[in-house]
């Protein structure tokens, strides 16, 4: 008889935003003369730019033509998008990154997801608390996270990191090493980031312990201040230690499209061994490439049009999270976030736990967040707003939180 990978049943309950699909949907179809309006989760409302949407003709167009149709993308992607990406991204901030180091991906979802798979299954990770949950959950999945304890809300192995209000809810180094730190800023779901110098104790951490930093980029263009950096590679020393994911999810509205990117550096290596190599052996073996016309797509949004295009979009999420920011603070909730990240993070009213707070705030006002506590038990007692709403939809929503 098979047998089961049983490390999935250790995972406690379904992904986070299964069960909030879940009770909307319940809700919903008890009360079908409701408006809900959601900013749960991270999924964005505005139609893809202009620019992209012609590269996406364009491409689709060449796919009926026998000279220009295309099959099998190359394993890591198209040269004309890492390109793209090299310049844009990395050059433009005095970051050297060579195109062989970069790999075309279908998110950043999938990415951070499987990563893990490169590494020993004794190594032991660290992980922010509160974090987004795919790290924790792929490596569970995987029997690296020993076993959850569920009167802690937390795995026996896991090295967690309190992300709090006292330190602006940025990180502390931990004091047991670990072998793989997973870092996220901007953060989800706090909105929180950290500084240049601060980023630099991370690398200079990781590189002193022989650890290797996860750094998840994914709202990178929703840095709006200076000191504030967008790769890690920004970092001295980063290189040889520090693997970089970036999507194009949030940044240009691929969230169906889906398109993202894994940066491993050539010397960021395991004794002699370069993990670039061994991500380029999992990719060619398990990925069969991001359609052409994906990445024809991606590539538009480093046009000069695409870039102000998405620029724009940027700037309305940007405007949403400051509706949200500001009328929350005038109606005396407590809120971080939502300056250099399109999540606002907010404390729950009262001694509301963050379920209680979703489940008032769905029946009372038809708003739908994410509770913190879903995020680790240092979210517990928070709240998540997005940004990613209609400009229409989230100050209404604020104006119903208001008059609660
Ligand atoms: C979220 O709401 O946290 C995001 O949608 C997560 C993701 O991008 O997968």
């Amino acid at each position: 008889m098979f047998k089961i990978n049983e490390n999935y049943l250790k995972l406690p309950g379904s992904y986070l935003f299964s069960d909030i699909g879940k009770k909307v949907k319940a809700f919903t179809e008890a009360n079908p003369d409701k408006k809900i309006i959601r900013l749960g989760i991270g999924d964005v409302t505005l139609p893809l730019a202009p620019a992209v949407i012609d590269a996406l003709h364009k491409a689709t167009d060449e796919m009926a033509v026998k000279e220009t149709f295309k099959g099998y993308a190359p394993d890591l992607g198209y040269e004309f998008l890492r390109t793209a990406i090299a310049e844009n991204d990395y050059k433009t901030r005095g970051v050297d990154i060579t195109i062989d180091e970069i790999f075309i991906s279908d998110g950043a979802k999938s990415d951070s997801g499987n990563i893990q798979e490169i590494f020993d299954l004794n190594n032991k990770i660290a992980v922010c608390d509160p974090v987004y949950p795919v790290y924790v959950d792929s490596n569970a999945m995987a029997g690296r996270t020993g076993e959850f304890l569920p009167e802690l809300g937390r795995w026996s192995e896991v090295i967690y990191m309190p992300c709090t209000e006292e330190s602006n809810f940025a990180p502390e180094l931990p004091k047991v090493e670990p072998d793989i730190i997973y870092l996220c800023f901007p953060n989800n779901p706090t909105g929180s980031t950290i500084n240049k110098a601060e980023l630099q104790k991370w690398v200079d951490y990781a590189n002193k312990a022989g650890a290797v930093i996860i750094y998840d980029a994914a709202y990178e263009a929703y840095i709006s201040e200076e000191d504030v950096p967008h790769s890690i590679y920004e970092c001295q020393g980063a290189k040889t230690c520090a693997i970089e994911l970036r999507s194009f999810s949030k940044n240009a509205g691929f969230t169906g499209t889906r398109l993202a990117f894994t940066v491993i550096p050539k010397e960021l290596k395991c004794g002699d061994v370069m993990l670039n190599s061994l991500w380029a052996r999992r990719h060619g073996t398990k990925f069969n490439g991001t359609p052409y016309i994906i990445q024809a797509a991606g590539a538009a949004v480093y046009t000069e049009e695409g870039k102000r295009q998405t620029k724009e979009q940027i700037a309305y999420y940007m405007n949403n999270a400051k509706v949200i920011r500001e009328g929350l603070a005038a109606a005396g909730y407590h809120v971080s976030g939502g300056v250099n990240a399109p999540y606002i993070w907010l404390k729950t009213p009262g001694k509301m736990t963050s379920w209680e707070f979703f489940d008032y705030l769905l029946k009372e006002a038809n708003v739908v967040g994410t509770p913190g506590s879903g995020f680790g038990p240092h979210g517990e007692g928070y709240f998540r707003l997005t940004a990613f709403g209609t400009y229409e939809n989230t100050l209404e929503a604020i104006e119903r939180i208001k008059k609660l």
